[in-house]
């Protein structure tokens, strides 16, 4: 488990990442994709996601939380409703998160993890057989608690399948953290610095919805320029 400010320093390219960005970019795409969309390609700068828009593309997009002046929609999970995506494809680009995934692009594959999939993620894992990187795209290279605690979570959930061992400090940290969240995690994620920014601009009505365990089975997959589902 890597936080931004290690990666990609300690990545290997025969690594499986798993994208992390609970509040919200990861969360967004589990739902989309759990709602049907038939793919997102994720932009990773605004220059690129305006081309698209001219292009003709639906675009779902934020800065700071904002949505961009050309978008459709912004970057809740609520905007993913399957009548708005539905067979659809989807331009995404946010502030960290897509960012992240096209950071990690060179790694042996790159899947999106949130709470929202986290015993699918878990399963497709096992059955995979190469080492695990979990990458907390957090906010502008900082850290943050609430990827964290879901690294602690999936970290907890991988170790004990017997499958995984780690010696990494970071996952121990995340473990540490994810038991003291687990009891009351909406009631933990309160303190995190994202929630506060999201409440400043009333968008955290999304937050407990973020951290609700089991929503989807969808994998989110980053293959061929597109998130599309695990095959
Ligand atoms: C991101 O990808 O930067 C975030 O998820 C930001 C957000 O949704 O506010």
């Amino acid at each position: 488990c890597l936080s931004p400010a290690l990666y990609p320093k300690h990545a290997h390219d025969e690594n499986i990442v798993v994208v992390v960005d609970i509040l919200r970019a990861t969360s967004s795409i589990c739902t989309a994709l759990h709602n049907g969309v038939k793919r997102i390609i994720p932009v990773a700068t605004v220059e690129e996601a305006r081309t698209k828009k001219e292009e003709g593309f639906i675009v779902a997009s934020e800065r700071d939380g904002y949505v961009l002046d050309f978008a459709d929609f912004g970057n809740s999970p609520f905007n993913f409703t399957a009548e708005r995506v539905k067979d659809r494809e989807i331009v995404y680009s946010t502030t960290n998160g897509t960012r992240c995934i096209h950071m990690a692009s060179h790694s042996r594959a790159v899947v999106i993890g949130s709470f929202l999939n986290l015993t699918a993620l878990t399963d497709w894992l096992l059955q995979q057989d190469a080492p695990v990187l979990i990458f907390c795209a957090s906010w502008k290279d900082r850290f943050s608690l609430e990827d964290t605690v879901f690294a602690g979570a999936l970290a907890e959930k991988l170790l004990e399948s017997g499958k995984y061992e780690t010696i990494c400090d970071a996952v121990t940290a995340s473990l540490d953290l994810w038991s003291l969240a687990k009891n009351d995690l909406n009631g933990y994620i309160q303190k995190a610095a994202q929630k506060g920014r999201l409440a400043a601009k009333g968008l955290d009505d999304c937050i407990e919805f973020c951290h609700q365990p089991d929503f989807t089975k969808v994998v989110p997959q980053f293959s061929g320029g597109d998130l599309i589902p695990v095959s």
